[in-house]
């Protein structure tokens, strides 16, 4: 009988992608949506190879502890990836973006901890991780390095600051209370993706495209193709000897680099041009995820990003 996961957040951009790579290795997947009578919260979930003998969809919310419990009754496992993805400004950042973020992890976990499941994956992000200004000025960003709360506050980053205080939450419930948790932290997710709906990385490239001259500077340390953002999830799920943090991406670089090298491939589309730095004191690194690296991830490189993501967003038919 194959192994029961579950996937929140399976409807997402990344959150399908995992879906994907694990009925296509064999595991049986609960995976939830916020609601079953969207369509476009399942079709695509439903086409996937597999699907048809192993997928099984539940209907969730983050802030309702008994549908958690429904979802991940069964499973040996659980990928928690459901969260509040929206960059831009929000009314009410405690409602929108906190809570569900925060308090959805310690339901999730919760209920992990109550079922007996054996391992919870929980994506946070490269926002856990910068902006960190207080970081040496001379040291390579990685894995022991916190996104500073305060700065979060005074600045407004509201979706940063959920992902730091929904990861800083999954680290202490995993001390606390002894479970077993490991956590991925993707950069900005690109590429081709399921679902019919854009989420916010895809949303900020196609605004490159479009000509949008925001640098964000708080928010870009790197890019990762979907499938190697979904790779890592598995790969640290499956390697039991995979301990903490996972930065996920193809190399830290800056907005700027990434603009430049669109601008190289694709002159015909509107890109503007941007200064060398627009991540102010972020170090580049090649290898950075070095984690990832090690546990046997080949990250795609940023042309075959852009490339795939462009391809993507036509085939869509979000440009021309
Ligand atoms: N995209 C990136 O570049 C990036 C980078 C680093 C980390 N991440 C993290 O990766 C995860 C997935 O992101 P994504 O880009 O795939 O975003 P997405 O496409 O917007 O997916 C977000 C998922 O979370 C679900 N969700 C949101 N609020 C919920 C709630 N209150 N209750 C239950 N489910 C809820 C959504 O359900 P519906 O479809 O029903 O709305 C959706 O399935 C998030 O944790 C995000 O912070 C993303």
């Amino acid at each position: 009988m194959s192994e029961v996961v579950c996937v929140t957040g399976a409807s997402g951009c990344i959150g399908s992608w995992v879906v994907h790579l694990l009925l296509l290795r064999g595991y049986t997947v609960h995976a939830t949506v916020q609601n079953l009578k969207n369509e476009k919260e399942i079709n695509h979930l439903e086409s996937l190879e597999g699907a048809k003998e192993r997928l099984r969809l539940f209907q969730m919310d983050l802030l309702d502890y008994e549908s958690i419990v429904a979802a991940i009754s069964g499973c040996a496992g659980v990928f928690h990836l459901a969260s509040p993805n929206n960059v831009d400004e929000v009314q009410d950042p405690q409602k929108e973006l906190l809570d569900p973020a925060v308090k959805g992890t310690v339901n999730v976990l919760t209920a992990a901890k109550e079922i007996g499941v054996g391992r919870v994956v929980v994506t946070s992000s490269i926002s856990a991780i910068m902006p960190s200004p207080n970081w040496p000025a001379d040291k390579v960003k990685n894995e022991e390095c916190w996104t500073d709360e305060e700065y979060c506050r005074q600045n407004g980053l509201w979706y940063t600051l959920s992902k730091t205080l929904a990861e800083k939450a999954a680290w202490e419930f995993a001390k606390e209370k002894g479970l077993d948790v490991v956590v991925v932290n993707p950069g900005t997710a690109l590429g081709p993706f399921f679902c019919p709906t854009i989420n916010a990385s895809m949303l900020m490239f196609l605004r490159l495209l479009q000509g949008c001259a925001d640098p964000y500077e708080n928010l870009f340390m790197g890019c990762a193709h979907f499938k190697n953002v979904a790779l890592a999830h598995i790969l640290v799920y499956e390697n039991k000897s995979a301990r903490g943090r996972h930065l996920c991406v193809e190399a830290i670089t800056h907005y700027g680099d990434f603009a430049s090298k669109v601008a190289e491939l694709y002159p015909e589309y509107n890109v503007p041009r941007f200064p060398r730095d627009t991540q102010p004191g972020l170090l580049r690194a090649k290898n950075a995820a070095k984690k990832l690296i090690d546990l046997g991830l080949e990250f795609i490189p940023m042309e075959q990003i852009i490339k795939d993501s462009v391809d993507c967003l036509k085939s869509k038919g979000f440009i021309s």
